[in-house]
């Protein structure tokens, strides 16, 4: 088959981690029997230099006219980079919210599992990983506080700010129905988080994960508290199999739940609408610091670019493939300089890309 990709490889290491990514699925393509056309898509500071904003509208169209989107990262040092003169609304991040919300991407999943070949690299003690874990979070993506309306001004000469949350019972109901539906696909658990006892959005939240477990009586749920889930990830991640969540706490779950993998370069995200379509993208941000220097761990983006074979465009076995290979190279010892320890093969981004594209069977 012949599938278009847009490709959006933006800023510090993202043109790195994504030509990585390409390679492998080039392989696969020839392997299989399937074209894979890419688009370039300008987004964030690489957009900000060439057209003066973070996202055009031909680059939404350009999205939209594809059968997916790659993402590499975007953004650059928010200390020292141009891009973060500007007004916020025309900086890089501003780009990705945006994307997300013209695509209606609602939907962002983040999964967290520790490969045996990592334990080392993982910083939470054996007798607390136990089996080790394997969890997707199910992250809302395209409302609360990302999204409402903000200003900053001063009141009787004191500067104030406000940021809003809001959802409506909708949004709530559209993201529980897709983390029930791949709980029903997984281990049947579903751990909705929230901070019901202080936030009205969360008691809303809270009432509606209710009523749409109703339709799932198979998957077992409960209610967690976001500070308790943040405390649980690292004292018992192996309890968790679909957290599903507000868009600011999947953000920061999400983080902490990449570094016990051992590495948030290892860390794929898919985020979808109600199509077949989605965006794919690394959760890890642009890495400024090691931009250029062929240090970065393409495995995220590599294993995005996987899950974009297996939500979008259905190709199972080639996203095993992709995965099995990302495996057999920790397996044989390959390390980016992230999650190298001692006995491990150094090796740059390139190399490693290389390593995993041979391992395409
Ligand atoms: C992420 C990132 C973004 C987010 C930023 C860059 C806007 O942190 O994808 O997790 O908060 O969604
Ligand atoms: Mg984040």
């Amino acid at each position: 088959m012949n599938y278009k990709i847009g490709v959006i490889s933006g800023d510090g290491i993202g043109p790195e981690i994504v030509s990585e990514a390409k390679k492998v699925l080039n392989r696969v393509a020839d392997l299989y029997g399937h074209t894979f056309q890419y688009e370039e898509i300008l987004m964030g500071g690489a957009s900000i230099d060439a057209c003066g904003v973070p996202l055009t509208d031909e680059a939404i169209e350009a999205a939209k006219a594809s059968d997916a989107v790659l993402m590499g990262s975007i953004g650059g040092d928010t200390t020292t980079s141009p891009w973060y003169k500007l007004p916020p609304n025309l900086r890089p991040e501003a780009g990705l919210l945006k994307i997300r919300k013209a695509l209606n991407l609602f939907a962002n999943l983040r999964p967290a599992y520790l490969y045996e070949e990592l334990k080392g690299a993982c910083p939470i003690k054996d007798e607390l990983i136990g089996e080790g874990f394997d969890m997707v979070i199910m992250r809302e993506l395209t409302g609360g506080l990302y999204f409402g309306a903000r200003e900053t001004k001063e009141v009787e000469g004191i500067m104030t700010v406000r940021d809003t949350l809001t959802y409506n019972e909708n949004e709530i109901r559209r993201i529980a129905v897709k983390g029930f539906d791949i709980a029903t696909k997984r281990r049947k658990k579903v751990t909705s988080v929230d901070k019901a006892n202080v936030l009205d959005s969360s008691r809303l939240w809270r009432k509606v994960v209710e009523e749409v477990a109703k339709d799932y009586p198979d998957v077992t749920y409960e209610h967690m508290l976001v500070d308790n889930c943040a405390m649980q990830l690292v004292k018992n991640p192996g309890q968790f199999d679909v957290i599903l969540t507000e868009n600011m706490f999947g953000d920061i779950l999400s983080d902490e739940a990449s570094m016990i993998t051992g590495s948030i370069g290892m860390l794929s995200s898919a985020s979808l609408n109600d199509t077949r379509f989605g965006l794919y993208e690394p959760s890890h941000g642009s890495a400024p610091d090691i931009a250029g220097k062929d240090m970065a761990n393409p495995i995220a983006t590599i294993l995005s670019a996987a899950m974009m074979l297996r939500f979008s465009f259905d190709l199972d076995k080639e996203a095993d493939a992709m995965e099995d290979a990302v495996k057999q190279v920790l397996k044989d010892g390959y390390r980016t300089a992230d999650i190298y320890s001692d006995g491990t093969a150094k090796v740059g981004c390139s190399r490693m890309g290389d390593l995993i594209r041979e391992r395409i069977l």
